[in-house]
């Protein structure tokens, strides 16, 4: 038996989410400033060294694996990767196969994400109002997206939208997307704004609606009960009791939830970051590429990443500054 991955704290490390590409085919205000420069092509991980850095960490104990971006369905010939992890879902190594999405790929590729194992996707989306979504993504388009989940949905892909709590602009949104979930029996997700990157002139300041404020508007309308179950990510559930159904809050400015954390993150380029909030990373690719044929080297470079995993992130608006901002943005790692 191999010995899992155990950080300094504890924690028991399970879940790695991967980002595939820094790519995207949106340019969400929040998340990336309009002229972004990409890695080169050559920089990136082979489909192939992508396919045996995951598959070394399924080893070591990783039981959930999150495909994330920029946009990890824009990254050419994705699904050979996917329907690759899928051998790890038939031997009972990964319980979960998954991703992070905007949505505007899935009418292509949700019934080939289904034969590959996955059955559960997380959708980016922050507003249903069409002139919203386009000045919120820059380059997006609401009605492609909509098309991406009834695509999903059909192919029998549970979908959760996720919800990136913006003051001043899907504020007054909140129980017309709360509804919608519940009439398409998707579970939903609200996030506190992080300060991840520069993206311009920004001010995260204005822009972040805390869910603690959230929750009490919430509860104006509808009985809240806390749930105890876990998804295996950061997020802490309620249920609606007049409709049944269950939200998502993901807190790290009003709650931290670090003490908990179960994940790593892998870049396109083979970095390892041990915390989203923490500047310090490892790099995976030397190993990787040194000695193709053995993976000891690999296997003990994650090890000495996770003796580095830090207590947790930094973020802080607290003090009317926002504190603890990291200088890469979101794309980098996805989220
Ligand atoms: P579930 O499996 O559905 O629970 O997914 P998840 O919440 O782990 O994944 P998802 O990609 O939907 O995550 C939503 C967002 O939560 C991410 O994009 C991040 O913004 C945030 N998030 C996820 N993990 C962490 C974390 O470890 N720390 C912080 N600060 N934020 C995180
Ligand atoms: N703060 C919080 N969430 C963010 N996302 C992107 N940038 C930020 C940020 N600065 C979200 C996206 C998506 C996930 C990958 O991260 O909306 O749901
Ligand atoms: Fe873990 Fe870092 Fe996320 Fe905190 S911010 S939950 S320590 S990855």
């Amino acid at each position: 038996m191999t010995a899992p991955l155990i950080d300094p704290f504890q924690r028991a490390i399970s879940y790695l989410r991967v980002s595939v590409t820094d790519r995207c085919d949106f340019r969400c205000v929040y998340c990336m400033s309009e002229n972004m420069t990409f890695l080169p092509k050559k920089e990136l991980l082979t489909l192939e060294e992508l396919d045996r850095m995951c598959s070394t960490f399924v080893r070591l104990g990783v039981e959930k694996l999150r495909i994330t971006g920029g946009e990890p369905l824009v990254r050419r010939n994705i699904m050979h990767f996917f329907h690759g992890m899928k051998r790890h879902l038939d031997s009972g190594d990964l319980k979960e196969l998954t991703l992070t999405t905007n949505g505007s790929q899935l009418a292509r590729f949700s019934q080939d994400l289904y034969a590959a194992g996955v059955r559960r996707v997380n959708v980016s989306l922050d507003t249903l109002d069409e002139t919203k979504f386009a000045d919120i993504t820059r380059w997006g388009r609401l009605p492609q997206v909509l098309k991406g989940i009834d695509a999903a949905q059909a192919a029998g892909l549970r979908i959760k939208i996720n919800v990136v709590a913006l003051k001043g602009f899907n504020e007054d949104e909140l129980f017309d997307i709360v509804e919608w979930c519940k009439s398409r029996d998707m579970d939903l997700t609200f996030i506190e704004v992080m300060p991840m990157g520069d993206i311009g002139n920004e001010d995260r300041l204005d822009q972040y609606w805390k869910l603690s404020d959230l929750r009490r508007t919430l509860a104006e309308e509808y009985t809240l009960t806390e749930l105890t179950e876990r998804t295996g990510g950061p997020a802490r559930y309620v249920r609606l009791e007049e409709t049944g159904q269950k939200i998502g809050f993901i807190t790290p400015l009003t709650h931290n939830f670090c003490e908990s954390c179960n994940r790593v993150r892998l870049t396109c380029t083979g970095e390892l970051y041990m915390c989203l909030g923490q500047e310090d990373m490892a790099d995976l690719r030397a190993p990787l590429r040194n000695t193709p044929n053995d993976d000891a080297p690999l296997e003990a470079a994650i090890r000495e990443a996770i003796t580095r995993k830090p207590k947790g992130h930094d973020f802080d608006y607290s003090r009317q500054t926002v504190d603890g901002r990291m200088s890469r943005h979101m794309s980098h790692t996805g989220g």
